[in-house]
């Protein structure tokens, strides 16, 4: 089975480098220079420049552009796709359907991490397309199905931006090792390690059974906790998480 990516880029070449260990790619974007980086980085896949009149009648479509130019790239596209799936933040599957020929429409989320084939992908659309679609997302990480875009948005804001969140906090947690003295190189080492161990703690254990485990009374860990919470961290991610669903709202009014 053949992929077309349209958009070329972080999460279009993040998709593609996990896809290409399964399916076909052919990937589709405005500037050729920039997809002929992408091919000496990965030689398997197809490139081809966007063109005024793009012919996409029986195609699987992966659309990758940012929201805002969904338009301008719409009026471009001829033809019926066989699917369309859209990454697209916010943009409602109604509203793809006015944009876009196509058999079956889904929504889905992936991360960044698709190019480590360890996205965390939500989906939602046309159950038509619910087994192919999972299908296609399985091959670059976890994925679950959702019924409602509603679901779909409040996962953009948690799985979708969360690698940035998370990032932060790796981050800031070396900046902590640094600023009590460690080698940056070290403390860099060290969170690294700390996500891959936690990551698969979490796999079978509640978050807060971790933390009871770690935190000992009068401990070390304690200490820096009770500093979180006067930080006010706790609070800080459950607003992050909803500012970003809030901005996943407002650009599907648009
Ligand atoms: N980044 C993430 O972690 C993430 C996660 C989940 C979903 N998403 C969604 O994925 C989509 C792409 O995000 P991204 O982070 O990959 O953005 P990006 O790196 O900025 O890539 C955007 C792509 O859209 C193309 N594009 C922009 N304007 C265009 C136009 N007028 N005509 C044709 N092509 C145009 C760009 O082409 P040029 O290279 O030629 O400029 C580029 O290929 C967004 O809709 C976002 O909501 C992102």
């Amino acid at each position: 089975m053949k992929l077309t990516i349209i958009g070329n880029g972080v999460m279009a070449q993040s998709l593609a480098m996990g896809l290409i260990k399964s399916y076909e790619v052919e990937m589709i974007g405005r500037d050729i220079n920039k997809l002929k980086a992408i091919k000496e980085k990965m030689p398997q896949i197809e490139i081809k420049q966007l063109e005024d009149k793009e012919d996409i009648n029986g195609k699987n479509i992966i659309f990758c552009v940012k929201p805002f130019a969904l338009e301008s790239v719409s009026v471009r596209l001829v033809g019926t796709a066989n699917i369309l799936i859209s990454i697209l933040a916010g943009t409602r599957l109604d509203y793809l359907r006015k944009q876009v020929k196509a058999k079956n429409y889904v929504r889905a989320m992936p991360n960044i991490a698709a190019s480590v084939l360890q996205s965390m992908t939500t989906v939602t659309g046309d159950l038509e397309s619910k087994d192919i679609a999972m299908k296609i997302f399985a091959t670059i990480g976890q994925s679950v199905w959702v019924h409602t875009e509603y679901q779909l948005d409040i996962a953009t804001a948690v799985a979708g931006s969360g690698p940035a969140f998370l990032a932060l906090v790796a981050e800031a947690l070396a900046d902590g090792a640094v600023k009590a003295g460690l080698d940056r190189h070290l403390s860099t080492q060290l969170v690294q390690g700390l996500f891959v161990g936690t990551a698969s703690l979490l796999k079978h254990s509640h978050p807060s059974f971790i933390k009871d485990s770690v935190m000992s009374p009068g401990g070390t860990t304690a200490s820096g906790y009770s500093k979180l919470e006067e930080c006010g961290v706790r609070n800080a991610m459950i607003s992050a998480v909803n500012e970003a669903y809030n901005k996943a709202c407002e650009l599907a009014k648009k």
